[in-house]
């Protein structure tokens, strides 16, 4: 689908260009690329400032039917992000005009500070991320999408560059898979459908798969996670998605809250953004579309994804406020509220894959607390981990990405807000300030010793606007960041 281009712009045909193009400096080398620069900026209404497009017809004696020109903005703030963005855009308008094709170009020129790798993948990434557009839900015909993309480049940066296509390819699907099933509204993702979702796609892409039932649940004591599921008619289930090369000398874990609908149980959410609960399975969704480009990109550890998932509604069934469960460790769990089921599902699902898998590294991902939201905004993720290198990794994976993450404290002291008078824990903190952190640390009182970091993705999994190579809702937040953290591990 996508391809690189290294000869010259005089040696061809062009039918949609894109160039990206800086304010304060030449960013490309190409002679011809800057005469077609230099045309651009002699417009009155494009000085390549960032938000600036325009676009002109015929150029170079008609051989370049259509030249999109894209601001960028300075070069001293030009990053990697930038680029991946612009990309996006070049993509999504060349769509609107009902383009068939797009020639990107990478800027390579050396004023530029970005590594040539990083600007490729960042350029593929983005343009591959917008290439798409979700009718599934419209009865009139699709927009068609772009059938052919290219990175035009120098020869032997393209070739150095050149595994980074099957690499953006595997990951990028992996976000489409992601965002694909967060959109789906709920009445048609309850929990067997999602799991059976995610077994077709481990199965279709090579992966050892394993499907618990409400009856194994039932069985192995899944206290926690089944005091969730009690209120919905759809029964729960627990995905086990395997990644195992020989010789693998490391676990790494991977778990994801599912829950396909948060109405709150009981503890009922206000109306105002409850549509949006459909997105309570992002944490899920990241994981198996991490583990369907982990399956094409081929890590050389053991890295197994497990994704707990269930419904969370109030009815005649559902668990009460103030009930007491036991969870899959044995600790009892008085359940404070019922809108706090994310991390009931978790601790069953992390206890479970430490006995079963003894990993050497645990990291979940969850829409877990609204209080994260507020602490860190739509954009950025929470990072909580006693593991001060794995934490570091993870925020340093979120740099390489642009999926930031920022971590958050885990103060011991704080542990004493989630004390039970009946049973061994409560799910609910006493006290109303600190959420995303006093969610965390209940996390880590079933996780032991063992080393984890869980992230906390509220906030940038689901979004009004998105980057430009995003549409609104489901970003797909944690794929990129996962493949880029398994491998630096
Ligand atoms: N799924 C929500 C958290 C959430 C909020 C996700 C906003 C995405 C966007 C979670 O289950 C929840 O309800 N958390 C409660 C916890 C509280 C009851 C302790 C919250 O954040 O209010
Ligand atoms: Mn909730
Ligand atoms: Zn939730």
């Amino acid at each position: 689908m996508f391809k690189f281009i290294t000869t010259g712009l005089d040696r061809a045909k062009i039918a949609n260009l894109a160039i990206p193009v800086c304010e304060d400096a030449d960013i490309h080398t190409e002679p011809a690329i800057r005469e077609l620069i230099k045309k651009a900026k002699a417009l009155p209404e494009f000085s390549a400032e960032k938000g600036q497009q325009v676009v002109l017809y015929n150029l170079t004696e008609g051989k370049i039917r259509r030249c999109y020109f894209d601001g960028v903005g300075s070069l001293k703030k030009l990053t990697a992000e930038s680029l991946r963005t612009f990309a996006g855009r070049a993509v999504k308008e060349s769509i609107s005009a009902k383009q068939k094709e797009i020639d990107l170009v990478a800027p390579l020129d050396p004023v530029m500070e970005i590594a040539a790798k990083e600007t490729v993948t960042a350029m593929i990434e983005g343009a591959l991320l917008a290439n798409e557009s979700d009718l599934r839900y419209k009865e009139k015909p699709k927009p068609t999408l772009l059938k052919k993309m290219a990175l035009r480049l120098p020869a032997q940066t393209a070739k150095s560059c050149r595994p980074l296509i099957a690499r953006a390819e595997a990951v990028c699907d992996g976000v489409l898979k992601a965002r694909e099933w967060v959109n789906t509204p709920s009445n048609d993702k309850v929990p067997e459908t999602l799991g059976a979702a995610f077994r077709n796609m481990a199965q279709a892409a090579g992966l050892k798969v394993n499907v618990l039932h409400e009856a194994q649940l039932k069985r192995q004591k899944f206290g926690a996670l089944l005091a969730v599921s009690a209120g919905s008619s759809h029964p729960p289930c627990l995905v086990e998605m395997i990644h195992a090369p020989t010789k693998a000398k490391k676990t790494i874990i991977l778990v994801g809250k599912g829950v396909t609908f948060d109405t709150g149980g009981i503890n009922l959410k206000p109306s105002a953004g409850l549509h949006t609960m459909k997105c309570d399975m992002a944490g899920a969704a990241a994981v198996a579309g991490t583990m369907a480009a982990v399956a094409k990109i081929n890590p050389k550890y053991r890295i197994i994804g497990i994704t707990p998932i269930v419904e969370n509604m109030p009815s005649g069934s559902a668990t009460r406020p103030g009930d007491i469960v036991t969870s899959y460790t044995g600790k009892t769990v008085e359940v404070g509220n019922t809108d706090a089921e994310g991390r009931l599902i978790l601790i069953d699902a992390m206890a479970y894959a430490i006995k079963k898998y003894k990993p050497d590294v645990m990291i979940d991902l969850a829409t877990l607390t609204g209080a994260c939201v507020v602490a860190l905004g739509e954009k950025i993720a929470g990072v909580f981990s006693r593991d001060d290198e794995l934490a570091r990794a993870i925020v340093t994976s979120g740099e390489n990405t642009a999926e930031i993450c920022w971590r958050l404290p885990m103060p011991e002291e704080y542990r004493d807000l989630l004390k039970s008078d009946m049973a061994d824990i409560n799910n609910n903190s006493s006290s109303r300030y600190g959420g995303a952190i006093t969610a965390a640390i209940f996390l880590s009182e079933f996780v032991n010793d063992h080393r984890w970091a869980h992230i906390d993705i509220a906030g940038p999994a689901f979004v009004k606007k998105g980057p430009d190579y995003c549409g609104p809702g489901a970003t797909g937040f944690g794929v990129r960041l996962l493949c880029d953290l398994v491998e630096s591990l």
